[in-house]
C-alpha cells in the first residue's frame, strides 16, 4: 500500500491521547479531573436541544446547502450584528462541522509549496501541521518572547514578505490563554493594510471567554480587511455544543 507523501507530514493532537488515557482511568474508577481539552464544563442552553430534539423530530435529516441553511446563516449574520455591531451578510457566513475542518479548508485554500504562513508558537497543534501538510513554509512567531504571551503587532508585521500568503491569530489564546488588548490589535489591522496580498485567518473561538468585563478585539471591527479576512468562531466553547 503506498500512501500520499504529504500524509506524513501531518502532526498528532497530544491532547487526544490524554483525553483517551482520563477516559480510561475514568472507566476503572479513578476519580479525575480532565484538563486535557478545551471542553465545557457546563451543558449545551436548554432550548438549544430542545430545538435540536424539535428539528429531527419535524423531519429536518438529510443534505442541505453546503454552505448551511439560510435559516442559520441568518441568524449567525444577526448575532454578529448584535455582538460586534457588524455588518456581514448571510451569503459570507459559512456553516461549517467544526473550528478544525474550517482551519483545513482554510490552510488549504492558501498552502502551497513556494508560500509562507504565518502561525503563532505556542499554538492550536492544527495550524502548524496543516500548514506542513500542504508544503507551505510554517514561519511561527514566538509568543515566549515576551513573558505575558500577547502579539506584538510590530514584531508579526516584520514575518511578513511577499511569499506570506496568510496569518493566523488567535486571541483569545490557546494553550497559554493570554488576551490581547484592542490597541495593539488595531496596530496590526492598521499595517496589515500595506500588505494587500496577505489573506488573515482570525481565529476566534474563545473571543466570549473573557473576563474583567475587556473588550474583546474581534477582527470584525476592521471592514477594510473584509475581502481578505476569515473569521473562525464556533459553538464548541461558548455555548458546549
Ligand atoms: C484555538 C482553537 N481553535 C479552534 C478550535 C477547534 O474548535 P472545534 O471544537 O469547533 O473544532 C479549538 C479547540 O480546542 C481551539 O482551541
Amino acid at each position: 500500500m503506498k500512501i500520499a507523501k504529504n500524509v506524513t507530514k501531518l502532526g498528532t493532537e497530544l491532547v487526544y491521547d490524554i483525553f483517551a488515557k482520563t477516559k480510561k482511568l475514568q472507566a476503572e474508577g479513578k476519580k479525575i479531573i480532565d484538563l486535557s481539552l478545551g471542553q465545557s464544563a457546563e451543558s449545551p442552553p436548554g432550548h438549544v436541544i430542545e430545538a435540536t430534539i424539535k428539528a429531527l423530530k419535524d423531519g429536518n435529516n438529510g443534505y442541505t446547502v453546503p454552505n448551511g441553511i439560510i435559516e442559520c446563516r441568518e441568524a449567525v449574520s444577526r448575532k454578529i450584528k448584535s455582538l460586534y455591531n457588524a455588518n456581514v451578510s448571510p451569503e459570507r457566513i459559512f456553516i461549517m462541522p467544526g473550528g478544525k475542518p474550517t482551519m483545513h479548508y482554510a490552510i488549504s485554500f492558501f498552502g502551497e509549496p513556494g508560500a509562507e504562513i504565518i502561525y503563532p508558537d505556542p499554538g492550536f497543534p492544527i495550524y502548524e501541521s496543516m500548514i506542513n501538510y500542504t508544503g507551505a513554509k510554517a514561519v511561527s512567531y514566538n509568543l515566549t518572547n515576551n513573558n505575558d504571551f500577547k502579539i506584538d503587532a510590530n514584531k508579526i508585521l516584520t514575518l511578513i514578505n511577499e511569499k506570506t500568503r496568510l496569518l493566523i491569530l488567535n486571541n483569545p489564546h490557546n494553550p497559554t490563554g493570554s488576551f490581547t488588548e484592542k490597541t495593539e490589535i488595531d496596530k496590526l489591522a492598521k499595517g496589515l493594510l500595506n500588505f494587500p496580498n496577505v489573506a488573515i485567518l482570525s481565529d476566534e473561538i474563545y473571543g466570549r471567554l473573557i473576563f474583567e468585563k475587556k473588550e474583546f478585539p474581534t477582527f470584525f471591527n476592521y471592514p477594510d480587511l473584509y475581502d481578505r479576512l476569515i473569521i473562525l468562531d464556533g459553538w464548541s466553547k461558548t455555548y458546549a455544543m
